[in-house]
């Protein structure tokens, strides 16, 4: 017997997704439930070879709904995550509103599989942001070997980050500059067709944006207290995929070799990294695949133990909609979550 699984936010980048990646990977559901707002009412999403019709969130009734995955932003998930909890439904969430508190488990299979036990507390798991969570992924087997002091990231996100309006706007202000119609910026703070942007999420008292502080906050709990980060956050104009150029320093000596051979047999890495032309992995090469693309590892002589190397994934995927179904089958493997139906 498998799980009743409500989508919230199907009709998004992440949850459409979502129902592709459930599908793809066989997680045992009985039914599949698409939610989103009212904008969305009886809209269809695809699931296989099945359409849903999409309900609205507001008048669903979670009491016998097994797993609620969602994705429809902060302010809806802290409204519905805990009244859906409160229903003995376990609650996946992509957005930020629970990922730092102490009572809600914030996972990435790969890095910390065992914190998952305390999503009892409130029945709810966070995801990381989409940055995070390919970074712990490269991080943490390199940790393991030689301790990990300091990383300095800079990250060149993809405006599917921002949700489908973020690639709405990308592909219209590139249309306008190729036809020179006016370019309007409305998602993003400045035009992003044919620009960059050091600015992702708002500004804090410190200079840094909320998007660095998240990268900062979520590895530190997934991985160690006692890693030292700095971000530095950027948009620029690629659909789908994030990359980062990342140099971390270490406690103990490791060298480049060392680390390509330990990132090799990581759980989720693909090491791509020969020093020819094209050797390394980009965004596109990243997109519709679950891996983390590790590239260009090389030792940094200017610190102590210091390496640097690009990481690139697809962020709707291990950024978001992929490691929070890992979460569920992480769930399901663990004898965590079992079937409402065949409970009663
Ligand atoms: N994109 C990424 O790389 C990424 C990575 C990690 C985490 N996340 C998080 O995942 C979430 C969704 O991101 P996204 O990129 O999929 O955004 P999106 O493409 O803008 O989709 C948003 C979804 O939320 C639904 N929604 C909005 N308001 C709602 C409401 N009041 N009630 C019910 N549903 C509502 C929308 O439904 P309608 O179509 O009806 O408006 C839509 O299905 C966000 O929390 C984001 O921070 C995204």
């Amino acid at each position: 017997m498998g799980f009743k699984v409500a989508i919230v936010g199907a009709t998004g980048n992440v949850g459409r997704e979502m129902l592709n990646i459930l599908e793809e990977r066989g997680f045992p559901v009985d039914e599949v439930v698409a939610l989103a707002s009212r904008r969305s009412l009886g809209t269809e999403v695809s699931f296989g070879d099945r359409t849903l019709k999409v309900k609205v969130l507001d008048t669903y009734d979670f009491s016998d709904t097994d797993l609620c995955i969602m994705s429809a932003g902060g302010n809806v998930s802290k409204e519905w995550s805990p009244k859906i909890g409160k229903q003995g439904c376990v609650v996946i969430d992509n957005s930020s509103a629970f990922r730092y508190d102490q009572d809600v488990p914030l996972i990435v299979p790969e890095v910390n599989p065992d914190a998952i036990s305390g999503f009892s507390k409130k029945n709810i798991i966070a995801n990381p942001n989409c940055s995070t969570a390919q970074l712990v992924v490269a991080l943490k087997p390199l940790h393991d070997k030689a301790r990990i002091k300091r990383v300095v990231v800079a990250t060149y996100q993809s405006v599917s980050g921002a949700g489908k309006e973020g690639m709405d706007e990308l592909f219209t202000q590139t249309r306008a500059v190729f036809v020179a119609d006016p370019v309007e910026a409305k998602k993003f703070t400045k035009r992003i067709a044919f620009n960059v942007i050091p600015h992702i999420d708002v500004f804090l008292d410190d200079g840094f944006t909320k998007e660095e502080w998240k990268m900062v906050a979520e590895t530190k709990k997934m991985l160690d207290p006692k890693i030292k980060l700095t971000a530095t956050c950027v948009r620029v104009p690629v659909f789908i995929g994030h990359s980062e150029a990342v140099n971390i320093e270490f406690e103990d000596p490791i060298t480049a070799d060392e680390a390509r051979e330990i990132l090799r047999d990581a759980p989720g890495c693909l090491v791509i990294d020969k020093r020819e032309d094209g050797g390394y992995a980009t965004p596109i090469d990243s997109a519709g695949e679950d891996a983390t693309y590790i590239s260009r590892i090389r030792e940094d002589s200017t610190v102590d133990n210091g390496l640097a190397m690009w990481i690139v994934s697809d962020n709707l995927r291990k950024g978001a909609a992929l490691n929070a179904v890992q979460i569920a089958e992480l769930l399901v493997e663990r004898g965590l979550i079992t079937p409402k139906k065949k409970a009663a």
